[in-house]
């Protein structure tokens, strides 16, 4: 089976670190690809040559379930070798071992290297010092989550169609998330309108630069909106309480029946994953009719394939040796 890259514009990033770095025809353009890899998925065949001879190493500095494994799949699908590097964040020096990281993998001579970091940042610092490779930032820090942006957008325009004009709110703590970050990015580009969401603890000051529309209270948060996205409480990037309890949060701004019945009757549930069930939403509203969560773990495959082979399209064969001092 052919590449459907044929179909597209080129890609012109040499990386994708964040979706401060694209443009709307760029986010287009890799959402426009990952949908046709979706379509594909959903066929039997699902074995491709278009990364045969392509290394692609996972290295996550920090725990993942569901974006590993779906880099994994994506990787393995279009037939690249995939290795798997997972390092605990507690045990290493960041800067030091950033850099000893990036010697160790030159020498590999990886293709593509998706890279998990605690440290915002941290991704784009490997992306300057890895010779000749293509850099996919999995999460930095409170930073950018960029693939996680451009598949809750594929997710939003396949159930909607489109995404200009529609009404999104995004919801809890928005100071410590990097899926909160890199979507408002993304749906502001792409012609949405954003409300987020968010006790005065976990929104951050001047947030309301980013174009988007500030609520402290949930029910007028909701109203009248086409999706709803909810977030965990990322209780490892806190240090000290941010909220009285997780029972009181929940009270407060916890996404029950009740709420969503205020968005639009059509709206769509969504969450990145991890779930806390009974902390930012409650499980009658994460199972039900209006939940597309299960769709987001898959058009995360789809998006995934479409950004490795965006990128290895732009990578120069063979020589992977940057030259001394770059
Ligand atoms: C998110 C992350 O790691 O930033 N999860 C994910 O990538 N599926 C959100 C989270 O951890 O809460």
């Amino acid at each position: 089976m052919t590449s459907p890259a044929a179909e597209f514009d080129p890609f012109s990033k040499p990386h994708l670190l964040g979706i401060s770095d694209l443009s709307a025809f760029d986010i287009e353009n890799l959402l426009d690809r990952a949908n046709a890899w979706a379509e594909r998925n959903a066929l039997p065949d699902n074995k491709h040559a278009i990364l045969r001879g392509r290394t692609q190493i996972n290295l996550f500095f920090e725990s993942s379930t569901r974006t590993q494994s779906s880099f994994e799949i994506a990787g393995k699908r279009l037939g690249a070798d995939v290795m798997n590097m997972s390092v605990a964040s507690s045990s290493v020096k960041k800067g030091e071992t950033l850099l000893d990281t990036a010697v160790t993998l030159n020498a590999m001579r990886p293709d593509l290297l998706v890279v998990r970091h605690s440290g915002s940042g941290a991704v784009e610092l490997l992306a300057r010092k890895v010779a000749n490779c293509a850099v996919v930032n999995a999460g930095d820090g409170s930073h950018e989550h960029p693939t996680q942006a451009l598949l809750d957008a594929l997710t939003i325009r396949r159930r909607k169609g489109r995404i200009q004009g529609l009404k999104v709110a995004i919801c809890g703590d928005i100071a410590h998330s990097r899926v909160a970050r890199s979507n408002i990015l993304s749906l502001a580009a792409l012609g949405a309108q954003v409300n987020v969401v968010a006790p005065s603890t976990l929104m951050p000051t001047a947030i309301d630069r980013m174009g988007v529309n500030v609520f402290r209270n949930m029910d007028e948060g909701v109203e009248g909106c086409d999706v709803i996205m909810m977030l965990r409480l990322q209780r490892e990037r806190m240090s000290g309480a941010f909220v009285p309890s997780s029972r009181e949060f929940f009270h407060y701004y916890g996404l029950d029946s009740r709420r969503l019945a205020l968005a639009k009757p059509d709206a769509l549930v969504m969450h990145p994953g991890p779930m806390n069930r009974g902390v930012e939403i409650d499980s009658v509203v994460a199972d039900g009719t209006q939940s597309v969560i299960r769709d987001q773990v898959e058009m995360g495959v789809a998006v995934r394939m479409a950004v490795l082979e965006a990128l290895a399209d732009n990578l120069h064969g063979g020589d992977n040796v940057k030259a001394a001092g770059a």
